[in-house]
């Protein structure tokens, strides 16, 4: 599971003598280990080296969480360690259980995080949160660059060929008509004002006896009050209903959004095409090979197969979540109006 390098760095940067090594499922993408000496225990996250950018998303995530954690002591791991060469992050031990439902009581943690980490102006030396768009257009451009890599994918499958773009083609059609007369304002340059941890939902939380903690935060950084607001209620591992919008839209930093209700409902409907996107990446080549190689499954046969499952369900997803958007869409237009 891990070498003798990365092992004897535990050793050394716990000061201990032995460990013991637990693997835990549920991440996205990483590895995570519990790591056991005596009655203590850490949490060491092991980076898939086979991802774009991964020395980047593990110290922007260190950083990140140590930021976080001077400012919140109680909503974040603490950040231990980080040791770049072997892509390995420690992190303290939280034990726990996962989220399954965003409730009431959860939201309002989330809430109350969110406004933790940005109750001073945000220090300027972290980065800039991945794909944070600098204008409004930008949440139109984002669906045009992935379009556009997602057209180039050739599938065998004939029929499972024509349902992939009959997909993209309805997400096209849908950003077209949304951008087809755009004001003015939406060229102009927004604010990166807030701290965002990016990928936040409650998929990326771990609900302890003491309250929730909020992980994961390779993407995280500055961002605009858009982007947070969008993809909260966009998030489709664990959906939050939208009936909670109007406590975020209440915050002084979503103070744009409550003002113009007409672009907060543009930007909404086109990060949800983004999301429909975003679950058709298991279509591209390099997201296949990852695949692939942590399933770790030397038959051909048997590789493809799985991959070909795992594509129609992606598929089948962004179909039920595209026909869903027009529901949230008056949903949220009742909401910023009443
Ligand atoms: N500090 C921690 N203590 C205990 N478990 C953790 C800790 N951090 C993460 N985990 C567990 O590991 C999983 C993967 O972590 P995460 O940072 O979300 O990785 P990924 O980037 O692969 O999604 C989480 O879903 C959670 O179950
Ligand atoms: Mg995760």
């Amino acid at each position: 599971m891990l070498n003798d390098s990365v092992i004897a760095w535990l050793k050394i940067t716990l000061g201990v003598k032995s460990i013991e090594l637990t693997p835990i499922n549920g991440g996205a993408n990483n590895l995570g280990i519990k790591v056991t000496s005596g009655n203590q225990s850490w949490f060491l996250k092991s980076f898939n080296t086979q991802s774009p950018n991964v020395k980047y998303k593990q110290q922007n995530e260190f950083l990140f969480s140590q930021e976080v954690y001077r400012n919140c002591l109680t909503a974040t791991p603490k950040p231990i360690a980080i040791n770049l060469e072997e892509n390995v992050s420690l992190f303290a031990y939280i034990e726990g259980k996962k989220i399954e439902n965003a409730c009431n009581n959860a939201v309002q943690q989330a809430i109350l995080f969110f406004q933790n980490i940005n109750q001073r102006e945000p220090s300027a030396h972290l980065n800039i949160a991945s794909e944070s768009p600098s204008t409004l257009a930008e949440f139109s451009h984002i669906i045009t660059n992935r379009l556009k890599r997602l057209e180039t994918v050739t599938i065998k499958s004939e029929q499972l060929n024509v349902d992939y773009h009959k997909a993209l083609t309805l997400i096209r059609l849908r950003q077209e008509k949304l951008t087809s007369n755009l004001a003015q304002h939406w060229q102009k340059e927004q604010q990166r004002s807030v701290l965002s941890p990016s990928d936040f939902g409650f998929h990326n939380a771990i609900e302890a006896s003491s309250g929730i903690y909020f992980i994961d935060f390779e993407y995280a950084g500055l961002d605009t009050p858009w982007k947070v607001f969008a993809d909260f209620f966009s998030q489709p591992a664990v959906p939050v209903d939208l009936t909670f919008a109007l406590e975020f839209l209440k915050l002084e930093q979503f103070r744009l959004l409550k003002e113009n209700p007409e672009d907060t409902l543009k930007v909404f409907e086109l990060t949800q095409l983004k999301w429909c996107l975003i679950m058709l990446n298991e279509f591209l080549p390099e997201v296949q090979a990852r695949r692939a190689h942590s399933w770790n499954i030397s038959c051909l046969n048997e590789r493809q197969q799985k991959l070909q499952i795992a594509q129609l369900t992606q598929l089948k997803q962004c179909y039920d979540y595209f026909e869903s958007i027009p529901n949230k869409i008056s949903g949220l237009d009742k909401l910023l109006r009443d």
